[in-house]
């Protein structure tokens, strides 16, 4: 029966190809190094499936974000776990992405054909540093308002355009309800959009150019 069903749907989506080709494929023998960018994806997996978890209860304004917070770790259910994991889980995702950029530098493999995989990594890891950035401001203590105060600060100083981001940035002279506003929004829905997209074709050229071999001394 099951396999009727397979069959059935394979006949339609073309699965076992879609299989073949994506778990299925022959790799070159590797090491533990080469583990760091699947090390990523799955961090990147938990935090989505912990921040929508988190949206739930946390909510985005100056006076109800800090206490909403205060009730997801004391007042929910495994709050604090999921709190927990999502917390460590962003420390450990810039560890990792960092990581698996290094190996790659210094496996070289940033070289033709695989220019567009480093630079979809370029992006990847400059969102996961805005993931960390704007999901810092969003318990609304004293900690995030001030580290926030200083991080938006620091664009300021660029000559002639800088004053101009420290506003954008926190819509308006100083941070306010518009700067939680808007770093939640960049935070829930920009920026893992970005990373959504950029982790497809990422994904997409590692599949169409298989992944590189650890070089020897021929090379
Ligand atoms: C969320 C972030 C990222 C995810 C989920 C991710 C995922 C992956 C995976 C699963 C692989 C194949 C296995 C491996 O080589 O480890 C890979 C390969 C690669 N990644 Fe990433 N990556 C990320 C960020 C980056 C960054 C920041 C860079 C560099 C700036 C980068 C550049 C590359 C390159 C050049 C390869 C090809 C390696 C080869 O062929 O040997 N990636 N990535």
């Amino acid at each position: 029966m099951a396999s009727k069903v397979v069959s059935w749907l394979d006949e339609r989506l073309g699965l076992v190809g879609i299989y073949g080709t994506v778990l299925d494929r022959k790799v070159p023998k590797v090491n533990w190094w080469f583990t760091l960018g699947s090390a990523s994806l799955f961090l990147f997996t938990m935090q989505a499936i912990t921040g929508i978890f988190l949206t739930i209860y946390y909510v985005p304004s100056p006076d109800h974000a800090y206490d909403s917070i205060q009730y997801i770790m004391t007042g929910v259910p495994f709050g604090w776990l999921i709190r927990g994991i999502h917390h460590w889980g962003a420390t450990l995702m810039v560890i990792f992405v960092f990581a698996h950029m290094l190996r790659t530098f210094f496996f070289a493999t940033y070289k033709y054909p695989r220019e567009l995989t480093w630079l979809t990594g370029v992006v990847l890891l400059l969102c996961t540093l805005g993931m960390g950035f704007t999901g810092y401001l969003l318990p609304w203590n004293q900690k995030a308002y001030w580290a926030t105060t200083v991080g938006t600060e620091i664009p300021g100083t660029i000559p002639v355009i800088g004053p101009f981001i420290t506003s954008v940035l926190r819509g308006g002279p100083d941070l306010s309800g518009v700067t939680l506003a808007r770093f939640f929004s960049v935070h829930i829905w920009v920026l893992p959009a970005v990373i959504g997209a950029m982790i497809f074709v990422h994904m997409y050229l590692l599949i169409r150019l298989g992944i590189s071999a650890i070089p020897d001394k021929e090379d």
